[in-house]
């Protein structure tokens, strides 16, 4: 018989760990297989729509934070300030994805043209709801899972665009830098979490937001592998 699991913070992070979107179909052949200029710009103009949202979407959650909660308000503001080029336009993260779409032809007006496939619209439907309309602690373990699956993608997709003579370093720098970067949001939340939810009662409302985020993302990447890799999806 297993014994009880009981809900930590670590066993928590740990679930969010070995959850299987960290490993998703898509990671892999992205990793695996040379896809054509056609695919990457498909897989490009989909991220881009999410990520570029994304931001917004987390200054809500600050707004939406409550007054008391200097804690996570400060950690929000470090991951937010990061995000944005801890003050540079140019060094924001959306920008250098932007560099990098460029390297592929798009530019920031193609990009503006992005139609989402329903699971990327989906799933920032979840993060606007978890973040912006629920108690604060599922909007914590949302971010908590964003922040700590958010890593994975890093591993799978530097490796899958370096396998490329096309791309320089400097085109590749959105991917690079964000294995160091994530680390770190992943941490700055967890933190957050251990000075937040100081009961089983608040870390259950943290997990319920945290598994829900997961279990998006995870349908978020099933979609990008249709719209990718499935023949069927040749209009970028
Ligand atoms: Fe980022």
């Amino acid at each position: 018989m297993n014994p009880v699991q009981i809900l930590t913070v670590e066993s928590l992070l740990d679930e969010l760990r070995a959850h299987p979107v960290n490993t998703n179909q898509f990671f892999v052949e992205f990793r695996d297989q040379f896809l054509t200029t056609d695919q990457l710009r498909r897989f490009i103009k989909q991220y881009h729509f999410f990520c570029f949202r994304f931001v917004k979407i987390l200054e809500g959650l600050l707004y939406h934070t409550p007054l008391e909660a200097l804690d996570m308000r400060i950690e929000l503001t470090k991951t937010l300030y990061s995000e944005l080029g801890s003050g540079i336009t140019d060094q924001a993260h959306v920008r250098y994805l932007e560099r990098f779409a460029q390297s592929l032809g798009i530019q920031e007006s193609d990009l503006m043209q992005t139609r989402p496939i329903p699971e990327v619209d989906q799933y920032l439907k979840v993060l606007d709801r978890l973040f912006l309309q629920s108690d604060f602690l599922r909007a914590l373990g949302a971010e908590l899972a964003v922040e700590t699956t958010a890593i994975s993608e890093f591993r799978f997709f530097l490796p899958g665009l370096q396998k490329y003579s096309q791309f320089t370093e400097q085109d590749l720098l959105f991917f690079s830098m964000h294995l160091q970067e994530e680390a770190h949001h992943s941490d700055w939340l967890t933190d957050a979490v251990r000075k937040t939810a100081t009961s089983l009662e608040d870390l259950e409302h943290v997990a319920i937001g945290a598994r829900e985020t997961a279990d998006a993302w995870h349908q978020f990447w099933l979609g990008m592998y249709e719209k990718v890799f499935t023949p069927a999806n040749q209009e970028s």
